[in-house]
């Protein structure tokens, strides 16, 4: 971890970059993005205009091209021209074009009559379907156009790939250096497997040293776009190297949120995350709201004090791939839920599936572990989590009975479960599970460790510093509870996750 403090002007922004070394935030209060004004020609990537505002801050003014006038396109065109740059908008659609080069918003939304009014009396914002020509007389170009899906569910990147088929054909005898920004939402690897080589073959050039190609993901709520748009959650930067950041740093000065400098592929994951869970809490919210009403119970009650807990609901606290969940409340409350919407004659599609989701989590596992073709195998922790000796629906416990299942050879450490301690409930369920546990478990961790060809970590209470003396080269670890990179043992020939 890495903590830089620079002091731009009137705000102190912070730089802190995780282990991996490739993502990167920056941070900064909120800003007032009005009131900038021309202020000089010159910059350091060519002909770039400053802006001022009236507090004497600097930023650099881009010409820019926005591909595709939907939702996307429009607010970020009318945003990008409100905060001082020069934009030129460009679609297929005539009737676009003619809307948003007459100063009329080509979308329904807040706000943006009078943005667009405003940019566009101020000679700031234009209209084209010329794809060559905006390419020719900008220096940025951002691309918002559609990916619909098809009938099968997968994305349509035509669109897509028209429009960087267009973008490399302005580029081929373009002089002046340009960056290219993907912005509408696709899966990880489509900018390098298709914007990219199409903007390449189109301009006979190369990205990322004839012109440069960054990934810049779109967070905006439609109703509240404009307002997302000048306060974002947050601003993901992805690229193939932090050098060809350099325009979109400056265009992004003062974003009065966190800004992440990430590769290409997390850029877009972030995406599709983020929308993934919006609509998993909403699906989540109505499921719990339905069993609230039909059990009687006030689901707005419910809700407001569910959703108060920022310790352990609405956190980052359960969020890590990592293991299955286990222990003896939430599978069995999980089953309480299910059954008694059964007997309600409910259907609960998202709460049904996160069991059937968990174990699905432990077969993963043996799969990961039986690909290795390694039969020594050693796992570290028994009880559902460190801390406990509680058994009871230990995952742990079921991927242990599985690799047995599976002829592997297994040893178990866990120094919080001695079985002679173990009683009632938990004696009971282990001796069922795993009749002769008592013959795998051993308190001798250096034993446990040396003897594998394979170890598992699948408990936080085992010491980096015991471990790291005890592995040897030749083994693969598989750590289930994704331990801080800082604390993740040296030591052993690979080191991986079954999720991460
Ligand atoms: N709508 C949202 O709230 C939202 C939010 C975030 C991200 N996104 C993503 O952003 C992207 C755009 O979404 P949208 O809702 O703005 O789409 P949209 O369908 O409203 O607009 C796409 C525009 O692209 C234009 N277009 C198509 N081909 C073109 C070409 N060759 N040249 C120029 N223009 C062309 C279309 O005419 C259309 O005006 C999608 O990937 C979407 O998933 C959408």
């Amino acid at each position: 971890m890495r903590t830089v403090f620079v002091n731009s002007g009137r705000f102190m922004a912070w730089y802190s970059g995780q282990a991996s070394g490739k993502t990167w935030v920056t941070s900064a209060p909120a800003q007032v993005l009005s009131y900038w004004k021309l202020a000089a020609s010159a910059s350091p990537l060519g002909s770039f205009r400053r802006l001022i505002n009236d507090l004497g801050e600097e930023r650099v003014s881009f010409s820019i091209s926005v591909f595709g006038l939907g939702y996307v396109g429009s607010v970020s065109a009318a945003c990008f021209a409100h905060m001082g740059h020069s934009v030129i908008g460009v679609d297929i659609s005539p009737a676009k074009v003619e809307m948003l080069g007459s100063g009329r918003s080509p979308i329904i939304e807040a706000r943006m009559n009078e943005l667009v009014a405003e940019a566009h009396g101020a000679g700031r914002l234009k209209a084209t379907t010329d794809s060559v020509a905006a390419v020719r007389n900008s220096e940025i170009t951002f691309v918002c156009v559609g990916t619909p899906s098809l009938r099968s569910g997968k994305l349509d990147l035509s669109h897509i790939e028209h429009v960087a088929g267009e973008i490399g054909t302005a580029l081929k005898d373009k002089k002046s250096r340009h960056v290219v920004v993907l912005r509408s939402t696709v899966l990880p690897g489509t900018t390098e497997s298709l914007m990219i080589p199409t903007l390449e073959k189109a301009s006979g050039r190369r990205a990322g040293k004839d012109f440069t190609v960054c990934y810049n993901p779109e967070f905006m709520r439609e109703g509240s776009a404009v307002g997302d748009f000048l306060q974002p959650p947050y601003t993901i930067l992805g690229s193939q190297d932090g050098e060809h950041l350099a325009a979109l740093r400056q265009l992004y000065q003062g974003t009065p949120a966190a800004i992440y400098e990430t590769s290409i592929g997390a850029a877009e994951m972030v995406k599709y995350v983020s929308n993934a869970y919006h609509a998993l809490k909403v699906g989540f919210a109505n499921e719990i709201g339905t069993l609230c009403k039909h059990l009687g119970v006030d689901a707005q009650v419910v809700t407001s004090i569910f959703t108060s807990d920022t310790k352990l609901n609405i956190s980052p606290t359960y969020l890590s791939p990592g293991f299955a969940f286990g222990g003896s409340c939430l599978p069995k409350d999980l089953r309480a839920l299910g059954y008694r919407a059964k007997e309600l004659d409910l259907s609960l599609p998202l709460l049904e599936s996160i069991l059937p989701s968990n174990q699905e989590h432990v077969d993963r596992a043996v799969e990961a572990v039986l690909h290795t073709k390694k039969k020594r195998v050693s796992v570290l922790g028994l009880s559902f989590k460190a801390g406990t000796d509680d058994l009871r629906e230990s995952p742990q416990v079921q991927l242990i009975k599985r690799l047995l299942g599976e002829g592997c050879q297994l040893r178990v450490w866990d120094k919080d479960v001695s079985l002679g301690h173990l009683a009632g409930s938990n004696r009971q369920y282990i001796e069922e599970v795993i009749p002769h546990i008592g013959s795998l478990l051993s308190t001798d961790l250096e034993q446990v460790v040396k003897s594998a060809e394979v170890v598992i970590i699948g408990t936080r209470g085992v010491q980096k510093d015991q471990l790291e003396g005890l592995l040897a080269p030749g083994q693969i670890v598989f750590d289930l509870v994704n331990l801080d990179a800082s604390r993740r043992p040296k030591g052993a020939a690979q080191y991986q996750g079954i999720c991460w």
